[in-house]
């Protein structure tokens, strides 16, 4: 059995496996935190890996990969843990997978507590409240619609939508011909 280097990024911890067992197997037999669903079928991929180098030292692609992740690889650097196979040495990144996954939060739901009032005391805001709204300009608020009609008489005022008067020439040649 062919025995090859998988250095892990960034740690650079260096693990020797087997080029038979999945990638996937092997780097949980080593005690290393994969994450996976799927059980190895290429439906979830949570045991994506990052190439680091020695692409090519990797089995080629399988369909279910290829279908599951799309044809990114050149880009991503991406491979499915479970569907991979060394064919020699690589560094991969698994840095995703040791990261603490965030806690769930409870959330605490307060208990409220209804406040009882005496009458005495309502009665007493509500007088408060009446007095202040009698102290209150009344005069201020007006409905707009019953408003007073202005002075039919009384010259508009007009805003805009003025044409400018044309120039006078007539009384500027009488100023001429006079002096
Ligand atoms: S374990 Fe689910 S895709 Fe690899």
């Amino acid at each position: 059995m062919s025995q090859f280097k998988c250095t892990l990024w960034p740690s650079g911890e260096v693990l020797d496996l087997n080029g038979e067992e999945t990638l996937l197997g092997q780097l949980k037999k080593a005690g290393k935190k994969i994450k996976s669903s799927c059980g190895g079928c290429a439906t979830c991929s949570d045991c994506i890996v990052v190439v680091k180098s020695g692409e090519l030292n990797l089995t080629a692609q399988t369909f279910e990969e290829l279908r599951l992740l799309g044809n990114v690889f050149h880009i991503t650097k991406e491979r499915l843990s479970c569907q991979s196979r060394l064919l020699g040495d690589v560094t991969i990144d698994i840095s995703a997978h040791e990261k603490k996954s965030t806690p769930v939060t409870k959330t605490v739901v307060k208990k409220t507590s209804t406040r009882l009032k005496k009458r005495e005391d309502v009665e007493k805001t509500v007088k408060e409240r009446e007095e202040m709204a009698e102290m209150k300009p009344k005069d201020t608020w007006f409905k707009h619609w019953e408003k007073e009609e202005e002075d039919p008489n009384k010259p508009k005022k007009l805003g805009g939508n003025k044409r400018p008067r044309p120039f006078n020439y007539s009384e500027t040649d009488k100023d001429e011909t006079e002096e």
